[in-house]
């Protein structure tokens, strides 16, 4: 099977060495060799790691599509847009297997990616776009196939995790631990994509897609990221029996499926609590096998190579399965139940100044919008400093909650704007 690489940067890299170091290995299970002809990245001159100097060479990615050498494309230029998807449209066009590692293209287009694809009937391999060497786009989509899926959800950023993990160990703070993490190498330059949640957001909606066979909706997700998670409230977590993570989380409720990006009050009780650094994990929800969990490494030059080459086995083997688990003129239309509907228990942070009466208001604006607290945490006393009151919360609506901080925030006595953080029961 000859394969053409578009992206020779972590993951197409890693792929061409994977395939050259595995290549025994993968023709003993495939019963056929894999073997790269063509390339394509911008800068030709670039050590690549990896002998490159008998393959094809393409100027424009785009002409990997129309390679008489080239039988399966594999897109790892990323991008949800542009020469990626050009390129993955022209492969599926000429009826040529596709493997992708890009969530950000999936999330907008994998619907009318996976029509196409199904139409040509030619396959689109995509396991390496979420929660990368963990491969749990085929444990949804065949080892649970015979399940409902009730929920799913994961820590699917390891960029946040291992932000909140340092944060939680060493009391530092946001801004510090993330400069530190792109020092590292294990975030990038611009930050927002991870860190406002978005690359999780992205994930989800084709987590969602494949578990509840429904159309991606990444626009009716809500998004939050982890830029105001304090080590104050890592701190109080932790007091109260749980740790915080930022989860994507979808699962079926009175008002329809919900998907969700933030950050969540998780119970130490839970093991996705203890899924700490770079680690990724999916936990699934299904009526016949009840629950799953997976963790691994969620992104990398080998775990993510792994999921590629992997996908690459399965059409060199002639293995199918619908893109989206069920065949796309088959899957129920996008839609995502409101935020506002959403039902669940809530943990608030106030900086307030220490005057009477303060926490009778704090308790009328809930009680006026039907949320019952739970506890009540004032440890420092300071008449000249602000302090902190925590405040948790029974299960209560969305809608209702947020009408009660409005309020709370407008109180003369709160000095900055109330922290919420979302608890989850798992
Ligand atoms: N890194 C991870 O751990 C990870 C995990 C899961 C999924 N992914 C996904 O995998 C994809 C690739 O990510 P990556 O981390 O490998 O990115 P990367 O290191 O930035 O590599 C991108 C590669 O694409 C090439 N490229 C850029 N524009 C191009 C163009 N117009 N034509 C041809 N080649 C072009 C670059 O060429 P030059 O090298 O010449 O600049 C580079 O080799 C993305 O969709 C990403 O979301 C990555």
């Amino acid at each position: 099977m000859r394969v053409g690489i578009a992206g020779l940067g972590t993951v197409g890299g890693g792929v061409a060495k994977l395939l050259a170091s595995q290549a025994e290995l993968l023709t003993a299970r495939c019963g056929r060799e894999i073997r790269v002809t063509a390339v394509s990245a911008r800068d030709r001159e670039r050590d690549r790691g990896v002998d490159l100097s008998n393959l094809r060479w393409h100027a424009d990615a785009r002409d990997l599509a129309s390679d008489p050498e080239v039988d399966v494309v594999i897109e790892l230029i990323g991008g949800s847009d542009g020469v990626a998807r050009d390129l993955i449209e022209r492969a599926i066009a000429a009826g040529k297997p596709v493997v992708t590692a890009n969530k950000a293209l999936l999330a907008l287009h994998g619907t009318a990616l996976a029509r196409m694809a199904e139409a040509a009937g030619t396959p689109l391999g995509y396991e390496a776009a979420v929660a990368g060497g963990i491969p749990v786009i085929k444990a949804l989509r065949e080892g649970l196939a015979a399940n409902g899926i009730r929920r799913v959800y994961g820590i699917l950023n390891g960029t946040c995790n291992y932000i909140l993990t340092t944060m939680r160990e060493t009391g530092r703070e946001f801004a510090d631990v993330l400069s530190d993490a792109q020092k590292m190498g294990y975030a990038e330059a611009d930050p927002s994509f991870d860190v406002d949640g978005i690359d999780a957001a992205h994930k989800l909606a084709i987590l969602t897609s494949v578990a509840f066979g429904r159309e991606l909706d990444f626009k009716g997700i809500h998004v939050e990221g982890i830029r105001h998670v304090s080590s104050l409230d890592l701190q109080f977590a932790e007091q109260l029996g749980y740790r915080i993570k930022l989860l994507g989380i979808a699962g079926v409720t009175d008002h329809g499926i919900e998907q969700r990006v933030h950050p969540c009050m998780v119970p130490l009780a839970a093991p996705i609590a203890h899924v700490e650094g770079v680690f990724n994990a999916v936990f699934a929800d299904g009526d016949a096998v009840g629950n799953v969990l997976l963790t691994g490494r969620g992104a990398g030059e080998g775990p993510t190579a792994s999921a590629v080459v992997a996908d690459l086995m399965d059409i060199a083997r002639g293995h199918r399965a619908p893109v989206l688990g069920v065949p796309a003129d088959r899957l129920a239309p996008a839609g995502t139940a409101p935020m506002g509907r959403h039902r669940g228990a809530y943990y608030i942070r106030l900086m307030v100044r220490d005057q009477p009466g303060v926490i009778a208001d704090v308790a009328a604006a809930f009680r006026d919008n039907k949320v019952s607290m739970e506890s009540v945490l004032q440890q420092a006393r300071d008449p000249a400093e602000a302090v902190p009151v925590v405040i948790t919360t029974h299960e209560t609506e969305e809608a209702g909650m947020m009408q009660a901080i409005a309020r709370i925030a407008a109180l003369d006595a709160v000095q900055e704007p109330p922290r919420l953080i979302r608890i989850e029961a798992l």
